[in-house]
């Protein structure tokens, strides 16, 4: 528990020294009406996901609005849902919200880049209304555009555009109570993305499993070889002694959250599960172009998805 607090520390440090274009926390810092939406963004990690993309636009609304939606008890992970609807995958500034061509558009958002908004529910429509307004809704939301415009908070054209709106938008798909990844099955999750073969052999060893499992809550990543990958790695594996085995399933889980767009900024030496002073497995964070390569001392593993 030691080890793995002084890795977690180590590895925020590492995030930390970080630098993005822009930083979602830091615009939204100076204004104190937003600091309830500010803190849920970084508690849902969704702040470094804003930070490591451009042409985009998050749509804040202030403490009594976010009060209204709290008190509903939604889970953490709801949370996550709904205010991903607001962070749209494009550049809206005052001007053209108030100019949209034929006077609506459809805009998908990182809610419908989950994967995880049922058909359009992760598009918002945003339409130019009487007298200057601008209305906005959730797609699936039957027409209504209940939240309104109010002001431009920060425009860094065409990089990111924070605007305020009047109401959180309303979404039955994204308010839906959706499953904390504790009570998610992490095995099945492997095998389902292609890392059966590396699943079995966590499964097989309880030691590394309950180290993963342990760290869902705090935050993990976790860089799953793909079976061909493995596969070919398993004659070597079996070879290993039963710590040594622990050692290298551990070796592929990193314990802070981390998003493919956070590895893509960041070429360095990461903590894994695995580190363990002298004998560390550290690895380093190769940028090459959209793929990320992780490079270690045993294997060059490439990350293909990301989840969770
Ligand atoms: C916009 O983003 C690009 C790429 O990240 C960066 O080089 C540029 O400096 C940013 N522009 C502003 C005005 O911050
Ligand atoms: C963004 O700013 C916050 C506070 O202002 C800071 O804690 C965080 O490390 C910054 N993130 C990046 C990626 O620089
Ligand atoms: C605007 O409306 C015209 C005429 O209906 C249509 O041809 C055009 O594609 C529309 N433009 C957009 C951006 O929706
Ligand atoms: C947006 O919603 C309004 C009001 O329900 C509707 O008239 C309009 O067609 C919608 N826009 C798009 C692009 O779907
Ligand atoms: C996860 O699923 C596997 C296979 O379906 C099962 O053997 C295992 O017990 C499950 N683990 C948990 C924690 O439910
Ligand atoms: C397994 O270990 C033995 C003894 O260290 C070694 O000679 C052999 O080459 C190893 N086999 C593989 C497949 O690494």
């Amino acid at each position: 528990m030691q080890l793995l607090r002084a890795v977690l520390a180590a590895a925020l440090l590492l995030l930390a020294t970080l630098s993005d274009a822009h930083n979602i926390t830091t615009i939204l810092s100076k204004h104190p009406e937003f600091s309830t939406f500010n803190h849920y963004l970084t508690l849902t990690h969704l702040a470094p996901e804003i930070n490591g993309k451009t042409t985009i636009t998050v749509c804040a609304v202030d403490n009594a609005a976010m009060s209204d939606l709290l008190s509903k008890h939604p889970s953490i992970y709801t949370i996550k849902n709904i205010l991903s609807l607001h962070v749209l995958l494009d550049y809206f500034g005052a001007k053209k919200l108030h100019q949209i061509t034929n006077g609506t558009a459809l805009a998908a958002t990182m809610y419908q880049a989950t994967g995880s908004a049922p058909g359009s529910a992760g598009f918002v429509n945003i339409t130019d209304l009487h007298g200057g307004k601008v209305g906005f809704g959730a797609e699936n939301n039957d027409g209504t555009l209940s939240s309104t415009f109010v002001k431009s908070v920060e425009e860094i054209p065409y990089n990111i555009s924070v605007i305020q709106i009047s109401k959180v938008l309303p979404s039955a798909a994204a308010e839906a109570p959706a499953p904390a990844p504790t009570q998610q099955n992490l095995t099945n999750i492997m095998s389902k993305h292609g890392c059966k073969v590396f699943a079995d052999a966590l499964s097989a060893q309880p030691d590394a499993l309950n180290t993963f499992n342990d760290n869902l809550d705090g935050g993990l990543t976790v860089f799953c070889p793909l079976d061909d990958a493995f596969k070919a790695f398993l004659p070597k594996f079996k070879n290993l002694t039963k710590s040594g085995k622990v050692a290298l399933l551990e070796f592929h889980g990193v314990p802070v959250y981390q998003s493919k767009a956070t590895l893509k900024s960041n070429n360095g030496l990461q903590n894994t599960l695995a580190t363990d002073g002298a004998n560390k497995f550290d690895f380093t964070v190769q940028n090459d172009g959209e793929d990320v390569t992780l490079k270690t001392k045993l294997t060059t593993a490439k990350i293909t998805d990301t989840f969770v």
